[in-house]
């Protein structure tokens, strides 16, 4: 896949994705949790396709190493926060899955080629 691709992949589904948990926090729409899971689960693949040219390009293993963590970390924040029930500690956990959910597309913006 072309890097210019990835990259276009990772801003649609990064806008959807994120527009979509938006309501989920605001109480809405919670029947499109899998419209989410799936489209984010397609932003991690095309960051990763990202890592993985970025890579070729010789950038630093550990540049694509955190890339690539990163990018497991935000699916399983979300499963565990579905697994819990509201209350307790949910609250720090939907701020991560936020914060590192965000920094998926910081990262795929950082890792485009020039
Ligand atoms: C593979 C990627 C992803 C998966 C599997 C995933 C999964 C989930 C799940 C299961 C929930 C519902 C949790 C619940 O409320 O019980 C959720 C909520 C949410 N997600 Fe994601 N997500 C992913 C990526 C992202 C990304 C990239 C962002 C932000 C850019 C994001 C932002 C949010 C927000 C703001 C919520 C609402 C918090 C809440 O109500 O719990 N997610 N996600």
């Amino acid at each position: 896949m072309h890097s210019r691709t990835a990259l276009i992949l990772v801003r649609l589904n990064g806008a959807a994705v994120l527009g979509l948990g938006l309501l989920f926090w605001a109480g809405y729409a919670r029947a499109l949790i899998t419209l989410h899971m799936a489209l984010g689960v397609i932003l991690v693949l095309a960051l990763w396709t990202l890592a993985g040219l970025a890579w070729r390009r010789d950038v630093s293993g550990a540049t694509v190493a955190i890339a690539f963590s990163w990018g497991l970390v935000v699916p399983i924040l979300g499963v565990v926060q579905l697994s819990l029930p509201s209350g307790n500690g949910y609250g720090l956990l939907r701020v991560l899955h936020l914060i590192v959910g965000l920094g998926v597309i910081a990262q795929a913006e950082s890792l485009k080629s020039g």
